[in-house]
């Protein structure tokens, strides 16, 4: 069982020639709204890799809520622990340009309301299964799930993202850690490389992950560390890549593989997840994954 306390969003995505620079108004190619929000995307990524999902977080009594658990509800996630609350749904506007590049600004909304009552109940009652935490609520909420989990024996995966100045302290509670390479520099004061991520896993006795776009992931535990490749492809939006990576990842633990298999799995669903538009109409079904695992690899 893969359980998600986080972010729910609409999303609504503009399409466009390039990122808007300050002070520059833009013609959009076209508008769509999606579901989005990390936590939400996450928990949808863990569903489709085939891992019984349960989603904690917030929306607000509105329309933008319909939308936003509109693929959760599709796909089957359990969403008994989401709370509708006096705040409007999160909501994010994403501009994507014709590279795939984007950039995205969140308005918190009900997120900001998710609070640690909410899940308490959830997480004491855990047996086994495994905790995904991310960064769009509020950090007293994560800090104490983590807390919680950690008493309960419960394992966490968090998810740096965004980061921000609370990052490293959530990290020391978290048994994984799974950060991009940016996330991955500020939580170790630019000490990058592999002899920094050894060091950091050895001192803080953690799993880190960091997420390397096209050039694949590096692993490391304080025993091991590797690196798995990305298959080439030209993205057409990287939206969400991050959080299929997580959430495959966590699935693919909790169904019993190890990191390397979990890795492995993830690095692909996230680089198909690059090639469809919108955080979760792109998340791949663990089938579509394994068959373009099973494909040789154009050299
Ligand atoms: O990681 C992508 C997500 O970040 C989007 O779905 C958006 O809602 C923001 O939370």
């Amino acid at each position: 069982m893969i359980v998600v306390l986080g972010s729910i969003n609409l999303d609504i995505r503009f399409g466009v020639e390039t990122l808007p620079l300050a002070g520059e108004t833009l013609h959009a190619r076209g508008r769509s709204y999606f579901g989005g929000g990390k936590g939400a995307n996450q928990v949808l990524a863990a569903k489709r890799a085939g891992a019984e999902a349960r989603l904690f977080g917030a929306v607000g009594d509105d329309d933008f809520a319909k939308i936003a658990l509109r693929e959760l509800v599709e796909a089957g996630v359990t969403l008994s622990g989401v709370a509708v609350v006096a705040e409007e749904t999160g909501s994010a506007n994403i501009y994507v340009d014709c590279l795939g590049e984007n950039c995205i600004v969140v308005a918190a909304g009900a997120n900001g309301l998710v609070n640690f009552e909410m899940v308490v109940s959830a997480v004491s009652a855990m047996q086994g299964g495994i905790l995904v935490l991310q960064q769009e609520i509020p950090f007293a909420t994560n800090r104490a799930a983590l807390e919680l989990a950690r008493l309960h024996g419960v394992k966490t995966i968090l998810n740096v993202s965004p980061f921000d100045a609370t990052s490293a302290e959530l990290s020391r509670l978290a048994d994984i850690v799974i950060a991009n390479e940016h996330e991955w520099a500020r939580l170790n004061d630019g000490q990058v490389g592999h002899d920094a991520m050894r060091e950091w896993c050895r001192r803080n006795d953690k799993i880190l992950v960091v997420t390397k776009g096209a050039e694949g992931v590096a692993v490391s535990t304080a025993k091991e560390l590797f690196e798995i490749a990305a298959p080439a492809i030209r993205p057409l939006d990287t939206v969400g890549a991050g959080d299929t990576f997580c959430g495959y990842f966590a699935a693919e633990l909790d169904r019993g593989g190890s990191i390397r298999e979990a890795a492995k799995i993830a690095v692909v669903a996230a680089s198909i997840a690059c090639l469809r538009a919108g955080a979760q109409p792109s998340i791949p079904l663990r089938h579509e994954v394994l068959s373009a695992m099973a494909k040789p690899q154009s050299p």
